[in-house]
This record gives structure tokens, sequence and C-alpha cells, in this order.
């Protein structure tokens, strides 16, 4: 394979195919986004047969109250719900919901996570061990050069799944919102310890805090009703995007009615020239209507033989690495000797051992993020997972040789 940046042709169920031909099984999956593969056929047709029914009404339509329908089914917090195009966008609606509800004004997020790229939230998404500040009161470190630090005045900062520190800092009660990835997803795949969820909600409401669940990468890959269905824990507000609608530019919030009626009664603005734009509503619909609990069965067998057959391989080359996460969505974490809890835990992570073996993956035909993310999809069947191992298995003894 050529070496300098690739680009993409076309996509086919597991596969891109690049511009010199080849064929590459893929775990970005769109970041995450394309829950189905590449080429879903009932998705395609959907959005074919939308188009040639119109592409903006600046107006409802009947694919949006469907698609409203039947989030509003799966989700457990989705009492209400209103669409946008992308996660960025949405945690802004949410954050200024909890502010109207609540009258007060901190924003409260946690190290390693990340709620997209606008200035007054992407503090201390991936922070130097060096710039970090002390574990238990992180310093807040801005994510982009040309951000405006006052910002970070609307903001605060501290670890995850410590459930004490969010409780001491929410009794400080200044708290409007506190926003979270309930699986700790961008770095890592962390699970939220036992509880920790549980005792989130009710110190939110202990201090009058409003709890949202940042669902961008966990919504319909973790599960059929995500991350909250499946710890069993509602928050008040919830964002959605990625999975959503299998690639096309949808995201939600959902949330407790009295909070999302702000918008229509309180005062509150959440505006989008592309709000529930019908092509990605039909997208959606048909995106949903194929995630069946069928698909999740069969997608995590294979998903688990795939993150337990790479952890496998790795112990045998004596590759020192932790293989944790989910059916759907993994992280392979070279040089860690016990899987993370949190962000600081990940600082152990070796970085250039994992990019050797993403490069090793590549020229063997597997595209992997080198953060260490891995996204399955439904079209990774057993051919595609069996030529996966073989794969790893080549790396893991490139890379344990060099
Ligand atoms: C957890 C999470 N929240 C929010 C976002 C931002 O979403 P978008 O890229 O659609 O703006 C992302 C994107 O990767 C994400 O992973």
């Amino acid at each position: 394979m050529a070496g300098g940046p690739l680009v993409f042709q076309r996509g086919e169920g597991a596969y891109l195919i690049d511009v010199d031909g080849n064929r590459l099984i893929d775990y970005y999956c769109g970041m995450g986004a394309m829950v189905l593969g590449h080429t879903p056929r009932g998705v395609q047709q959907a959005v074919k047969d939308q188009v040639e029914k119109g592409i903006l009404y600046a107006g409802q339509s009947e694919i949006e109250f469907e698609a409203a329908r039947i989030l509003c089914e799966r989700i457990p917090s989705a009492q209400r719900i209103r669409f946008g195009s992308s996660g960025s966008e949405v945690a802004q609606a949410a954050f200024r919901l909890a502010r109207a509800a609540t009258g007060k004004r901190i924003i409260l997020k946690f190290e390693g996570h990340y709620h997209g790229w606008f200035d007054n939230i992407l503090w201390s998404t991936a922070p130097a061990e060096n710039a970090a500040g002390p574990a238990e009161v992180p310093v807040r470190v801005p994510g982009s050069v040309g951000q405006d630090l006052i910002d970070a005045a609307g903001l605060d900062v501290i670890g995850w799944n410590d459930l004490a520190g969010l409780e001491a800092r929410l009794a400080k009660g200044d708290i409007a919102g506190v926003i979270m990835e309930p699986a700790m997803c961008n770095q890592g795949a962390i699970p939220p310890a036992p509880g920790y969820l549980e005792g989130a909600l009710a110190a939110c409401r202990e201090h009058g805090a409003i709890l949202i669940f940042d669902e961008v990468i966990t919504g319909f890959r973790l599960g059929r009703n995500s991350v909250q269905g499946r710890f069993g824990v509602t928050p008040d507000l919830s964002i959605f995007a990625k999975a959503i609608a299998n690639g096309f530019p949808v995201a939600a919030i959902v949330g407790r009615a009295d909070l999302l009626d702000l918008f229509v009664t309180g005062g509150v603005l959440h505006g989008g020239t592309f709000n529930a734009q019908p092509v990605t509503m039909a997208a959606m619909v048909a995106t949903q209507n194929a995630l069946t609990p069928q698909h999740y069965e069969q997608s995590s067998k294979r998903g688990i033989r795939l993150r337990d057959g790479i952890a496998g391989i790795l112990n045998d080359a004596g590759i020192k690495a932790q293989v944790t996460g989910f059916e759907l969505m993994f992280h392979v974490g070279f040089g860690l000797e016990a899987p993370a809890k949190n962000y600081r835990d990940l600082l152990k992570l070796d970085k250039m051992g994992y990019a050797k073996f993403a490069h090793a993956l590549l020229k063997r035909g597997v595209r992997v993020l080198e953060r260490g993310a891995w996204f399955v999809s439904s079209a990774h069947d057993d051919a595609v997972i069996d030529a996966t191992l073989d794969a790893v298995k080549g790396a893991a003894g490139e890379i344990a040789t060099t």
C-alpha cells in the first residue's frame, strides 16, 4: 500500500475502497456513525425516495413525526424531542436549557470527555499530563488555539467515575448542568463504576442541577435503548447524533417535557435551518427500523468475538494491553496494566506502540483509529471478523519482533 493520506472512492458494507483500489476493512465506521455499515440498502432507498418528495420544507413533516415517535419509544429519557444536525450543536441547546431551568451558570464536565468543538465546552478533552494539574482539582485546559478563554468562566472540570468528588463539587450549589459521556468512549471505552450513574442523578437532584447524558457515541451503539436503557438510569436531558441515522447529519436533544417545553413557552431559542431536514429524517427512520433486537444480538456476538480475539492474540504475542469496552465499540489500550477507570489512567497509554500496530494493520488491509477505538457494524460479518483476526495476528507478530 502506498504511503500518504488515504483518499476514498467508495464504501461497501464493512469496506472502504481507496482511489488506488485498496479494499480496507473499516473500523472507523464514520467515527462511530455507521452502525449498519457503509451501504445499507434500506437507508439508501429511503433517502432516494425522500429526495423525490422534496429536500427542505422549513416546516414540520410526517417523516419528522415518525422519527420522533420511534426515538421517544426507544429512549427512556425522551418525553420530548428536538432535532438538530450535529452533536456539538445539540450540546449547546442542552446547556442553554440547563441554565434557563436553574438560573445558574456553571456547566460541569469531566476530564477526557468530549462534547463538541465549541469554545465554551472544548476544555480538558485530552490534556497533556504536565498541563492537567492535580487529579482532584484538574486545571481547565483549552482544546484549541484561538479559543475564547473567557468561556472558562462558565465551566468547571472534574475527574469522572468519582462520585464523592462529584457530590462535593455539586454541594457548592452553583452548577446549572452536569454533562457526561455516561460510558466514556471518546478516550478509552470505560463503563461507569457500579452505582456511579445512579449516584450522579441523585446528587444532581439534591443540588438542583440538570443531568445531561451525551450519548452521541453510545446512542444506538451500546444497545437499542442506549446507555440509559442498558444501565437503567434516566437523565434529565440527553443528546444523540452519529449512529442515530447511520451517517446522515441528524442530532437530537431529548428529555423531560418541562425542560424541552422551555423551547416552546419559556423563551429559550434553538435554531437551525437544517433541523429535521426530511431527507435526514428518512435516513433516521430507515436506520432505526434496521436496528432490531436481532441486529444487536448478531452484531454483538461478532463484536465480542473480535474484541476477545484481539485480546487473546496480543496476550499470546506478549504485548501488554487492555482490551476493554462493549460489543460494538471497544478500545485497545497498549501499555496499560489494568483497565482504565478515568482519563488519568489513560495517560499511561503507549500511544507510539499502538500507532505502529495500527500502521501494521493498515498494511494488511484493516483501517483502525490510532487512538485505539474500534467501531463494529452489522456489515462486519463472520468472514470479515476472521480476516481481521488474521491481520491482527500478522500485525502483532510484526510489532512484537521490531
Ligand atoms: C460524545 C460526543 N459528543 C459530541 C460530539 C460532537 O458531535 P459532532 O461531531 O456531531 O458535532 C462527539 C463527536 O465525536 C462525541 O463523540
